[in-house]
């Protein structure tokens, strides 16, 4: 969590540092701040809320300087205030530093430095490391780099930060361990960044720091790299951009949550297209065929993920049961790294992630991997630290997802561990060939059928949201492949609206939350015609029974569903195992019109960030 972004040119550094964050602004938006280096002195600005409050601050004021670093932040050490914001000085006010992390023994060290004089105005610990790195300083190191190197040396935990000096107007310090750093190059220019989204424009080569690396930046030379711990020069290999500009902007979309829902025909073709030939009855996924062995004699497939990328696993884990005959268990990364888990040669650790930077799920397959297991991951992010870590993978290429809330992610993740399933079972001898085929030509049918459903449902959903927009209560029911659906439903419906949502597989509500049920429970129930539509039928007499109100996911020729339900959203069918790429998109929908009738923030809602960088 946390964005972070520096640039050192010939630039306005403002306008530049100012855009970067409010392309950021997903990773953190409790407090912003900037320094910009005039040439002479360093002038900094730091608000409570979000980018525009700073914006607002900084206004009429001093901010000219082609040096300078800003940071949006998520709260970690420290209530969200001005004075928590970042950049932090060092006492002497010669140092400026922004950090996205935690320092795990910050309190040893300022402990250490209030001994040595050292005094402190905010409760972070990234306060801590800029005093840490000025005492060594002046305790005569040579140079900041060196400062910087011996103090990294000396803490634990995670970092990427950016560091200027007001000594020194043309040059950066930025290090990384366990946070991601990017560093954008253009003929002397560089753009420093938590991703690559705010220098998109201006540069497509980008240098990504490896954990454990630094860089110092002069003005008018080349980036220098090299090991922090055994200060071996490294050559920096310099990655070319495939992002652009549009992709990262709203289009006209109200949101981009918005936005990214209704893209979600072209994104799930992108995390098929080149990999699925269904008249060729091929599937080419490199990642997989690398590690063919692997999979074929998996004893079995552990996932690990957090969040909606954990939903994404529980719909693999019956996909890949019912289709490829593997055991499959999915675990929460933060639970699983820390239960000392059975794990062996012979396992398959799939780790699924949106951002590639979760640390929890960072740090389960770190773990795996000591083990000896084989490390696959499903990421969006390409050179994040997730898929850098993997033996193998295969991207999403479901495109920049900004809204903290996952959606097009979530189908894409979806997409392609179906497609890696049909591959596998189809290989493994469990899936038969003509069944192969149908999976394969029924896959390349749902961009098509998400961009029908995207242009149809519309009024429907506007009207249920605004039926129950003020419920304080949801449950989601679904059974089967479509029980990890109702649980995605209700977290979409609980982090952008605030209303208190569940998911329960449809037959667990008797053992309980039947209780809750009255005149004022919406109950969400996915219902299309499939092997355990009669069963979710009876489950949603139930709920009629007590009187709750039913609003129902049903297929287009369904009677008996409907005479029961209070509102019917049309989903066409497809293959039961398939069906979460469909079912979920108008869970995604309602949860969008409720947030937006009851006023609340939908991009970026209260206490979260889209990049969970801490544990
Ligand atoms: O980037 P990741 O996929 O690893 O993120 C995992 C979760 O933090 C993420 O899915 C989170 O639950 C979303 N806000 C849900 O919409």
């Amino acid at each position: 969590m946390c964005g972070i972004v520096g640039y050192l040119g010939t630039k306005e550094a403002y306008p530049i540092l100012i855009n970067g964050l409010k392309r950021l602004e997903y990773r953190g938006y409790d407090s912003a701040g900037l320094a910009i280096h005039n040439g002479n002195s360093i002038v900094h600005y730091k608000k409570k809320g979000k980018v525009s409050k700073l914006e607002q601050e900084a206004e009429g004021q001093p901010k000219d300087g082609n040096l300078g670093i800003a940071h949006t932040r998520w709260a970690t050490h420290g209530e969200p205030n001005d004075v928590n914001s970042h950049p932090h000085a060092s006492q002497s006010g010669r140092f400026f530093m922004i950090h996205n992390g935690i320092i795990e023994n910050y309190d040893a060290i300022k402990e250490a430095l209030i001994d040595r004089g050292f005094s402190f105005q905010s409760d972070t610990d990234t306060e801590v490391l800029v005093n840490l790195i000025e005492d060594i300083f002046m305790e005569g190191a040579l140079s900041l780099e060196k400062a910087v190197q011996a103090a990294l040396n000396q803490v634990s935990g995670a970092y990427a930060i950016a560091i200027i000096d007001n000594e020194e107007p043309d040059m950066m310090v930025v290090a990384r361990l366990g946070s991601p750093l990017v560093v954008g190059l253009d003929n002397g220019n560089f753009y420093v960044a938590s991703d690559a989204t705010p220098f998109v424009e201006y540069t497509k080569k980008a240098v990504y720091l490896e954990d454990g690396e630094m860089a110092v930046l002069r003005r008018n030379q080349t980036i220098s790299v090299f090991n922090i711990e055994s200060n071996t020069t490294i050559e920096p290999y310099i990655h070319q951009l495939t992002l652009d500009i549009e992709q990262i902007e709203k289009g006209g979309y109200e949101h981009f949550m918005l936005k990214e829902i209704y893209e979600q025909s072209r994104s799930i073709y992108d995390s098929l297209r080149g990999r699925l030939l269904p008249d060729e009855g091929k599937v080419i996924m490199r990642g997989v065929s690398e590690y063919k062995e692997r999979f074929l004699k998996a004893d079995r497939i552990i996932v690990v993920a957090c969040g909606t990328s954990w939903h994404a696993g529980l719909v693999a884990e019956y996909i890949f049961e019912e289709l490829a005959r593997i055991p499959v268990e999915v675990e929460y990364a933060s639970e699983f790294r820390y239960r000392n888990p059975i794990i062996s040669e012979k396992d398959v650790v799939i780790a699924i992630s949106q951002s590639g930077e979760t640390a929890d799920t960072l740090a389960a397959i770190k773990m795996a991997k000591q083990k000896g297991a084989t490390i696959f991951g499903v990421c969006n992010i390409v050179g994040s630290s997730i898929a850098r870590e993997t033996h193998a993978g295969a991207f999403t290429h479901a495109g920049p997802e900004i809204g903290v809330a996952s959606t097009k992610a979530f189908t894409s993740q979806v997409a392609v561990l179906a497609l890696m399933a049909i591959k596998i079972g189809y290989e493994r001898g469990s899936l038969a060939k003509t069944e192969y085929i149908q999976y394969l030509h029924e896959l390349n049918r749902i961009p098509d059928m998400v961009e029908e459903m995207l242009s149809s449902n519309d009024d429907n959903l506007l009207g249920i949201a605004k039926t129950y927009a003020s419920a304080s209560n949801f449950l989601y029911l679904g059974r089967g492949v479509n029980f990890p659906v109702a649980l995605e439903g209700a977290l979409k419906l609980k982090e952008i609206s605030y209303i208190h949502a569940e998911g329960y597989p449809a037959a667990e509500m008797k053992h309980g939350p039947i209780a809750l049920i009255d005149e004022n429970m919406p109950v969400v129930i996915i219902a299309q015609k499939n092997a355990n539509y009669e069963k979710v039928v009876s489950n949603a007499q139930e709920v009629k029974a007590r009187k709750g109100k039913i609003i129902a996911i049903v297929s287009p020729e369904d009677t008996e569903m409907r005479k029961i339900a209070d509102h019917a959203i049309e989903v066409p069918e497809t293959f039961e195992l398939l069906s979460p790429l469909l079912t979920t998109i108008p869970l995604q929908m309602l949860s969008y019109y409720i947030a937006v009738i009851r006023g609340c923030d939908v991009d970026q809602p209260r206490n979260l960030a889209k990049s969970v960088t801490v544990e």
